[in-house]
This record gives C-alpha cells, structure tokens and sequence, in this order.
C-alpha cells in the first residue's frame, strides 16, 4: 500500500480521535467559559482581511498542519457569537450540546436521501415536523421538510405556491406574466425566489409598509389590482414575521382575510419571528399564521442552532410535494418502501445530514419551555432597550420593536451628517471589538441595528453600549 493510502488509513486511528477530541473539547470549554462570562475579550478579531488572507494561506497543501494549532487560530480569527456584547446579525451563540449533536451527525455521516441512507436522521425529521405543525396549530394533514436556510425555504414553499396556483409548472414550464405580493420589507430571498422561478422583474410587487414597517394590508388591495392592471397574475402573497431589518411582525390576521378572499397562497417568512409561538407573551404577534398555506421557521436563528436548520412547512403536506418533481433516480428510490415521501424528493437537497438531531437533542435535554422562556427573554430585553433609547435625549429609535431586532440612531450631533456619524460610530465600536453590531439603511436614513440574541447580554451590557455610541460618535 502506498504511503498516503496508510497515512489516510491511521488518520481513522480511534485513539488518535480521542485524543484529539478531548483536547478539542478542552480548549472550547475554555472558550466557552471566557465568551459567555464576557471576559476581556473583544467581541471580533480585529484583523484586516488581507491579515487573515495571509495567515490561511495556501500553506496548507502541506499537510504538515498540527490540528489544535488549526483550531487555536481558527477561533482567534473568528467573531465571537458567545460573548454578551454580541449583539450584531440574526445568528445565535450556539448551544453546545448542539455542537456536540453536530459533531456526532458530522461523524455518522449519514445522508438523508432515503431513509434507508440515514434512518434515525429520517425519523428524527419527521418527528420535528410534526412538533413545528403542532406548535403552529396545524392538524394531521400538516407536513414538511427540513432545509438548509431559510432562503432555501423560502424558495421551496413559493415554488409549492407556483404549482398549486399557476398550473403544472414542472411540466408545462412557467406560465408568463407571475407574481407574488410582498411587503417592501421582505427579506431579500424572497424576490430572489421569484425571479429564480422565472418571474422576472416585474414578479416580485413590493407592499408599501406603515410607519413601523407592517405591511399596509389596507394596500393590499390596491397592490393586487395595481398588478392584475399590468397584466400579471397574482399567485401568493408573502409575509414577515418578522421583518430582518427592523423585527416587525405583518398583521397576518389581516393578510390571510385578504388571501382567501382572492384565493392567494399565504406563504409566512417566519424564518426569525417563529420562534415566538413558543412563548405565551409574544405569541399573539403571529396571530392568524395557522391560515397561512406555508412558512419557513429557521432554528439556527431563535433557537440557538448551528447553521443551518430551516423548517419549510405546509398546512396541506400533498401542497408542500408540490415544490418538486419526483425525480427519476432509480438508485435511490425503486426499493424504498414509501418512495413517494422519501425526504429528498420533497426537499432541494439530494444528500443532507441529519440537520435535526442537534435541535431534537437540545429539546430533549432542556424541553420546549426553557426555549419558550429564552426568545421571550430577548423580546423583553429588546423592548427594555428601547425605553433606555427612548429615555435620552440624544438617540431615536426607529420604531418601537416588536421583537428582539432594536434600530436606533445618535442624534447628539445634530447638524452634522447623521449617517455619516452612525457609520463612523460603528466602524470604531466595530474595529475595536467592544461591540458587534450592524447598521441598516431605513427611509429616514442610516440606523445602527442590534440584535438580543445572546442569552447572557444584560441590560448594563446594552446601557454599556449607548455609551459606547455617544464616544465613538463624538
Ligand atoms: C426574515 C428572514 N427570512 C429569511 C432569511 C434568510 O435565512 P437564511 O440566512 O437562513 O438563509 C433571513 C435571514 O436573516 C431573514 O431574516
């Protein structure tokens, strides 16, 4: 045997994995202990990217690498999602006992085909399916799939809307002149979506929105025969719950009056705001979604998953089938006992991990309420953010939020350029990593954005980064 056959060979060595393993797990615990205790430490790596260019560069051909040494500098290099003063996009500290769920399936190795290729990932998909139709209040004819993003599964529920709304588009092809309602606030993969199925440009009809970002249902109408007009037809009308830039939830009540009365597919981008229908607080904001057709309910934003585990889920299962074609693959479906609802003829992914498992595990482990409790705790801190806010007289809030998405801006230089000071402010809060936050361009111009999603950011955390603001504006 060649010798990089046997050196691929002893890589396998059990020993050598648990050896490394337990380093592994050593030096992550230590992390994890710094992180989420708020040590020292900034928030971001603060190298340029020409820095970390040059550090990973194509040495690694050499296969001469020491893996803990990877590790080390793969964590110094990388932003720091554990620490309270984390607070920038919709992406969650991960639970570790999800880590460690993802490292067993990432072992395993088993794909989700068929069943067959994966059989406690397929089991544990069905069953999470079902927990997420339940908790949206769907009956038995409920159904879905697990996907990778929540962009992913956008396009597959509208492409479930396509083919039960505009004909057999699989076959016959897109008919012309499509088009979906949205609110101006969705999020981008929705138009992206459209326009993948074909639509055009002119598919995708923003909804104007009010004051706080709701989508007007009172224009709904007008936008559906603003459209009718130019000669599209309309299929399906997509809602936020909640919007990414500032967290407003669409009054899907109203949304869903409008959709049956026109016969529209409702399709929910619920990605981020799901969540909330685990709380008994804020579960009101997603009244009316179990009317929608379909909805996508991302973990890996409000339940504190690793990338990526999306549900895209369908009050009609046999609706939801319709996203894809079955496809001919004798391979994989000739001999499987229920063929017609293996996974991957009713999801885009062909292989896929067990992308549940580290969310069964941490449900199974700390149970349905604890969850319910932590996005209640981060829309209450967002809300107790925006008193602090509303309570100076040198910042603004850009609308009361509905969740845990806070946008404000510092209105202490009045008279200079108020973007250009929100955007230096962040830029140095940023570089000098005290602070992850991002900034979001709303009508009234550039706005700092936070999101609450790290369990441990307190309230002197966020008091800690208004002063942040105010010197680094100054
Ligand atoms: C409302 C909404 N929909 C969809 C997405 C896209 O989800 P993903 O990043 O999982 O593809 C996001 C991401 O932030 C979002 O906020």
């Amino acid at each position: 045997m060649s010798s990089s056959v046997s050196t691929i060979r002893a890589a396998f060595d059990a020993d050598q994995f648990r050896a490394l393993g337990h380093k592994l797990v050593d030096r992550l615990a230590g992390y994890l202990g710094a992180a989420t205790g708020g040590a020292k430490m900034p928030v971001m790596p603060g190298v340029s990217n020409e820095q970390l260019n040059a550090a990973w560069s194509s040495r690694f051909q050499r296969g001469a690498g020491r893996f803990d040494e990877l590790v080390a500098r793969m964590v110094a290099g990388s932003n720091h999602l554990h620490h309270p003063r984390y607070v920038g996009h919709q992406v969650p500290p991960t639970l570790p006992v999800a880590a460690l769920a993802e490292l067993t399936v990432a072992l395993l190795n088993n794909s989700l085909a068929v069943s067959e290729m994966g059989p406690s990932g397929a089991a544990i998909e069905r069953s999470l399916i079902e927990w997420m139709t339940g908790a949206v209040g769907w009956g038995a004819g409920a159904g879905g799939v697990l996907t990778s993003g929540g962009a992913l599964g956008n396009l597959t529920a509208l492409l479930a809307a396509r083919q039960a709304k505009a004909g057999d588009s699989w076959n016959d092809g897109t008919a012309p002149r499509l088009a979906i309602l949205a609110s101006e606030q969705a999020h981008y993969s929705v138009e992206r979506a459209v326009r993948v199925m074909g639509f055009g440009r002119h598919g995708f009809v923003p909804v104007p929105v009010d004051e706080t970002f709701r989508l007007r249902a009172s224009a709904l109408e007008e936008s559906y025969r603003a459209a009718t007009r130019a000669g599209l037809t309309v299929i399906a009308v997509s809602a936020s719950a909640c919007s990414t830039a500032t967290g407003t939830y669409d009054p899907l009540e109203e949304i869903a009056e409008f959709c049956a009365a026109q016969g529209l597919w409702l399709h929910v981008d619920a990605a981020h705001g799901a969540s909330a229908l685990l709380t008994k607080r804020y579960r009101g904001l997603l009244k009316g979604i179990d009317r929608a057709d379909s909805l996508v309910w991302d973990a890996h934003k409000m339940m504190l998953m690793p990338l990526l585990v999306t549900g895209v889920l369908f009050k009609d299962r046999a609706a939801g089938a319709g996203a894809f074609a079955s496809p001919r693959a004798s391979y994989l479906y000739e001999d499987a006992p229920d063929a017609a609802d293996e996974i991957s003829r009713r999801a885009f992914e062909c292989s896929k991990p067990a992308l549940g498992f580290p969310l069964y595990a941490a449900l199974s482990l700390y149970g349905v309420d604890a969850f319910g409790q932590y996005v209640a705790g981060t829309y209450d801190l967002g809300r107790r953010f925006a008193e602090m806010i509303a309570a100076t007289d040198d910042f603004e809030l850009a609308v009361h939020p509905d969740a845990n998405i806070v946008c404000f801006r510092y209105t202490g230089g009045r008279g200079k350029d108020l973007d250009a000071v929100q955007a230096r402010a962040r830029k140095r809060i940023v570089g000098e990593g005290a602070f992850y936050l991002v900034q979001v361009r709303l009508p009234a111009g550039l706005f700092l954005r936070t999101t609450i999603i790290n369990p441990f950011t307190s309230e002197e955390d966020l008091a800690g980064l208004l002063t942040a603001v105010r010197e680094a504006a100054a």
